[in-house]
């Protein structure tokens, strides 16, 4: 068995743990010099045992201590190197915590609520959930009425009532009618749901902006001059509007009002390349997926409030007149921003959000 001062040396000699545990398994392991020789302890003779025993036990004590603190150093060693390698340089400018920014929809949401409020309109909400009965029936749009066609819907698993994805945002005026009584002006933005197929102007999903006016000697009139001045405070002089007969059965008469469309200048088509002849030849010019080559883009229904709508509600309809629409903001934001796919709002690609 060799003495301590050699067994010192040898763990003076270790540089890395591996070294150190070897040694320490060399004298102490399961089958160490150390450990054997404590083992044949109980083999000597009295004499021989009461003398070896003692220096023994202090050896084993000794070489413990000496592995003990050889760890430590060679730890701290490694420690050094492993800090000297992976030095942080303080003066390095950080990464930049990217900030991100309101989606075109809630932008042009902000902005047409902040215009219809300088108008004197108060902003409502109602449920995206709704019943049969706010989003047809009490719009005078009975289980066997053909226009419920016109608003493929999304029905929820059947319960005790027939529950389903708003189709438009027209039942927040029977909401609202419920519990206020005229004169009021308000309007309802929210996202509603259409089971129908999606193309470059129509998704499935979309937002609309319903408003309601209701006062005595309300006309065509004061729609128009409402519609004229949200339009212009959104995008200047510039665009035209027209109206159409439109049915709807919760209003009477009805219109649908189109914008000429911004994408095309309200031309339908687009040219592919700078020309100067006044009538393009076909192959410089590329229709409007937008507006399908009209000019015109649809933005909203409207009309005046139908008698029966009022009766719902409880108002007398010979008291109380009103106009009412439902726009499309999606529309209202591709005429805005000139965006020729309204399915890009919903496709979460950063190359496009990144732009506003
Ligand atoms: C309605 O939803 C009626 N509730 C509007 C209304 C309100 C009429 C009050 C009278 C009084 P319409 O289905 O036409 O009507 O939709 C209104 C607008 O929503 C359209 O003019 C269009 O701008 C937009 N819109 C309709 N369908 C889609 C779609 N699939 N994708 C994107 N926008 C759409």
């Amino acid at each position: 068995m060799e003495n301590f001062s050699v067994i010192k040396k040898e763990l003076e000699s270790a540089s890395d743990l591996k070294e150190v545990d070897d040694i320490y398994k060399k004298y102490l392991g399961r089958k160490g010099q150390l450990t054997l020789a404590l083992r044949e302890i109980g083999n000597l003779p009295e004499g021989e045992r009461r003398k070896r025993a003692p220096k023994l036990q202090k050896l084993k004590h000794d070489i413990e201590e000496a592995v003990k603190g050889r760890l430590e150093f060679v730890k701290r060693d490694v420690i050094r190197e492993q800090l000297k390698k992976e030095s942080i340089d303080v003066t390095v400018p950080g990464s930049k915590a990217e900030r991100g920014h309101l989606h075109p929809l809630t932008l042009i949401q902000d902005k047409v609520n902040e215009i219809f409020s300088s108008l004197g309109f108060e902003v409502v909400e109602g449920p995206e959930i709704e019943t049969e009965w706010y989003n047809f029936d009490a719009l005078n749009i009975p289980a066997d009425h053909p226009a419920r066609d016109l608003w493929d819907t999304f029905w929820l698993k059947p319960g005790r009532t027939r529950m389903l994805l708003r189709t438009h945002t027209s039942p927040v005026q029977v909401r609202y009618m419920e519990k206020k009584h005229p004169p009021f002006r308000i309007v309802a933005p929210g996202r509603v749901f259409r089971h129908e197929a999606s193309d470059a102007s129509h998704d499935l999903q979309f937002y609309q902006l319903e408003g309601l006016m209701v006062d005595k000697d309300i006309s065509v009139g004061n729609f128009k001059a409402v519609i004229n001045e949200f339009l212009r405070a959104l995008y200047g002089e510039d665009v035209k509007i027209r109206l159409r007969p439109g049915f709807f059965p919760f209003v009477e008469p009805g219109f649908e009002v189109d914008m000429s469309c911004t994408n095309c200048s309200g031309k339908g088509f687009i040219l592919s390349e700078p020309s100067t002849k006044l009538r393009p030849r076909r192959s410089e010019s590329k229709g409007c997926s937008v507006c399908s080559r009209t000019g015109w883009l649809e933005m909203m229904g409207a009309g005046m409030v139908h008698p029966n709508v009022f009766k719902a509600a409880g108002y007398n309809p010979k008291l109380w007149q009103g106009f009412a629409f439902g726009i499309g903001i999606d529309r209202i934001a591709m005429m805005k921003y000139k965006i020729d796919d309204i399915r890009l709002f919903y496709s979460g690609d950063l190359r496009f959000l990144k732009q506003f």
